[in-house]
């Protein structure tokens, strides 16, 4: 049986399309999965809500899975297999040429941007030496320099239009009541982006999540700093979301990818693996890896979006490993983060920012919560690579920290100075405040349970006010109202339990 729906164009036309997208077989079996939502996130109920048995789907091509997207009613999609988000109607994997060989009608100009050219394009040193030449009447690099100057000049309004051409391809859009679900651990989004976006009762679980890269990324300071358009999930103005056992990361084996070089640029074609913002709520982030990417989770919007986002954003972050995540695991805008029984792994080979008054009690003689990276200092690790902090704290956030488990490797295995940073925090009139429960346990650096966390975020504040980087009073340390107001999937009594369930639970199974 065709399912046939009506499609609205923009502009009112109803089209009918027959879709190629068939409901399972009746005789297929759902994996069993074991986790129940919990949580901010924890009402969610995705696509189970629909009990029809034509309501499941599986797919295992990028049309396919956008097609079983769209259907505009509860279902559950399992995703049998790696899906490459740039596979192209025809099947071809589609390349950045290709996109802008796909953009405008055949022969338009834009489709001679080249990223080189734009890059040169933006130096003033570069386009001064063209103007030269055309002053002096005389070709440059071979060119007509004043055509060659007429060129360059179009390369940044063209690249707006080309990253839509990417987007549509890469991008994947919800819509409510959906469950993405990977039939097994080789099921994987590979360079594509889940469009979280206006919408209620999601679910994406047991998928492997590679964020796409950007080809038309715009530089914002050399020689490595960019702004990137995709995150591997992207959540705006969201309800009800629960992620759990995915793996985020930037490439499918796993591998931090090295940044392009062109002309002595180190291109960063990431953004985040799991942002959120505009007024987003009711998130459960659980059991999920996050590996080798640069910036992270940002969960919260800038902050001219700030009154999108006050009183909502409610997010229970929970029993994630994070292994080699350089920044933002997560960093906390305008919101209510439970961060919970996660794990850090980092190689931190940065200098210390601070000192701190807590200190490192003798190291248990369980060798699961120290660090099993090498601990090899590596030289060739790009700047966007190199661990920077792993907490953030914004403005008007409320914070719980508990039971989270650190290890460290590098050339400052115990240095405590990066588990929290403070940025934008200039308003003591609504400050943010952050709670670090100990509970039946200390947290632990590799190992050695930290006698005090609350006195290294203590600490933290501190060194952020004396170097001006924060206003006084903007974020406070206390618990005062604030709890976790819901079950939680284990009770941990050590940073050893912690770091063995994480092990056995995060991630694809
Ligand atoms: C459940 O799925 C069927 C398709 O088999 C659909 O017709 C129905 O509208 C869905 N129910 C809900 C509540 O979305
Ligand atoms: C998944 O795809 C494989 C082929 O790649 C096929 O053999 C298998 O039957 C599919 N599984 C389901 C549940 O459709
Ligand atoms: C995607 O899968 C559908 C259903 O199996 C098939 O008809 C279609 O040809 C596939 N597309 C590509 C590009 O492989
Ligand atoms: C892009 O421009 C650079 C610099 O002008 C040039 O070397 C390169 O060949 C161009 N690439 C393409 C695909 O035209
Ligand atoms: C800008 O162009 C000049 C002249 O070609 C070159 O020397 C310089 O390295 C370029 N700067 C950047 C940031 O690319
Ligand atoms: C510029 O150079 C071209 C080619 O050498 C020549 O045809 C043209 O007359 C020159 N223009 C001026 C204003 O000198
Ligand atoms: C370059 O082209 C412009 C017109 O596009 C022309 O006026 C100029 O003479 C040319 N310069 C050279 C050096 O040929
Ligand atoms: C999705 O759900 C939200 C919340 O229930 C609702 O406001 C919105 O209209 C729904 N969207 C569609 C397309 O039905
Ligand atoms: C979020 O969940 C709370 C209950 O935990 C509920 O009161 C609130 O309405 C929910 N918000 C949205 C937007 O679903
Ligand atoms: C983190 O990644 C490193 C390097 O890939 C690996 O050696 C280590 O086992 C991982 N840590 C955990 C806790 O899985
Ligand atoms: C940690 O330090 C805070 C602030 O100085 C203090 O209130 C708390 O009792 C200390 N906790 C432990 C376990 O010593
Ligand atoms: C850390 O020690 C310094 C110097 O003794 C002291 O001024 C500061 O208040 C202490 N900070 C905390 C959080 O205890």
């Amino acid at each position: 049986m065709k399912i046939s729906f009506l499609l609205t164009l923009g502009i009112g036309i109803p089209v009918f399309k027959a879709l190629a997208i068939k409901p399972a077989d009746p005789s297929f079996t759902p994996p069993t999965l074991s986790h129940q939502p919990f949580g901010y996130g924890g009402l969610s109920t995705g696509g189970s809500l629909n009990t029809s048995s034509e309501s499941i789907f599986i797919v295992s091509n990028a049309t396919e899975l956008k097609d079983a997207l769209a259907l505009p009613f509860a279902k559950t999609i399992y995703v049998n297999g790696t899906i490459n988000g740039n596979e192209l109607p025809d099947g071809r994997l589609a390349t950045c040429q290709d996109y802008i060989d796909m953009t405008g009608s055949p022969g338009a100009d834009i489709r001679n941007f080249n990223f080189t050219q734009y890059l040169l394009s933006m130096n003033t040193t570069y386009t001064a030496l063209i103007d030269q030449a055309i002053a002096q009447n005389v070709t440059f690099e071979g060119m007509n320099a004043t055509e060659y100057k007429t060129l360059l000049s179009h390369m940044n309004g063209w690249r707006p239009v080309l990253a839509n051409t990417m987007k549509s391809q890469v991008g994947f859009h919800l819509t409510n009541d959906t469950s993405v679900i990977g039939l097994d651990e080789n099921a994987a989004l590979n360079g594509g982006e889940f469009y979280v976006a206006s919408v209620d009762n999601v679910w994406i679980r047991n998928m492997k999540l590679v964020s796409p890269q950007d080809c038309f990324p715009a530089p914002e300071t050399f020689p490595s700093s960019w702004n990137s358009l995709y995150d591997a999930v992207g959540v705006v103005t969201a309800t009800n979301l629960w992620v759990d056992s995915c793996e985020l990361q930037d490439q499918l084996s796993g591998e931090y990818v090295q940044p392009d070089e062109i002309l002595g640029w180190q291109v960063d074609r990431f953004d985040g693996l799991f942002d959120a913002e505009d007024g987003s709520d009711n998130i459960t982030f659980s059991h999920n890896i996050v590996r080798n990417h640069h910036k992270s989770m940002l969960l919260g919007g800038g902050t001219k979006e700030a009154p999108r986002d006050l009183g909502k954003m409610h997010f229970t972050v929970f029993g994630n490993l994070f292994n080699g995540s350089a920044s933002r695991s997560p960093t906390m805008r305008f919101g209510t983060f439970d961060v919970l029984a996660n794990v850090y792994e980092n190689v931190n080979d940065n200098n210390p920012i601070f000192d701190t008054n807590a200190t490192l009690l003798p190291a248990s003689t369980d060798s699961e919560i120290q660090s099993r990276a090498d601990g090899d200092s590596d030289d060739d690790v790009p700047l966007d690579a190199v661990f920077e902090y792993i907490l953030g704290v914004y403005n008007q956030s409320t914070v719980q920290i508990q039971d989270n488990v650190f290890m460290q490797t590098g050339s400052d295995p115990t240095d405590l100075s990066r588990i929290f940073t403070i940025s934008e925090s200039t308003l003591p009139e609504f400050p943010a405040r952050v709670c670090v429960h100990e509970s039946d346990f200390f947290s632990t650096m590799n190992g050695q349970p930290i006698d005090n966390l609350t006195v290294v975020m203590q600490d933290t504040i501190d060194h952020f006010v004396e170097t001006g980087s924060m206003v006084e009073g903007a974020v406070v340390v206390t618990c005062e109202g604030i709890e976790i107001g819901y079950e939680l999937p284990k009770k941990f009594g050590s940073a050893e339990e912690v770091v063995t369930y994480v092990m056995a639970e995060a991630g694809q199974h």
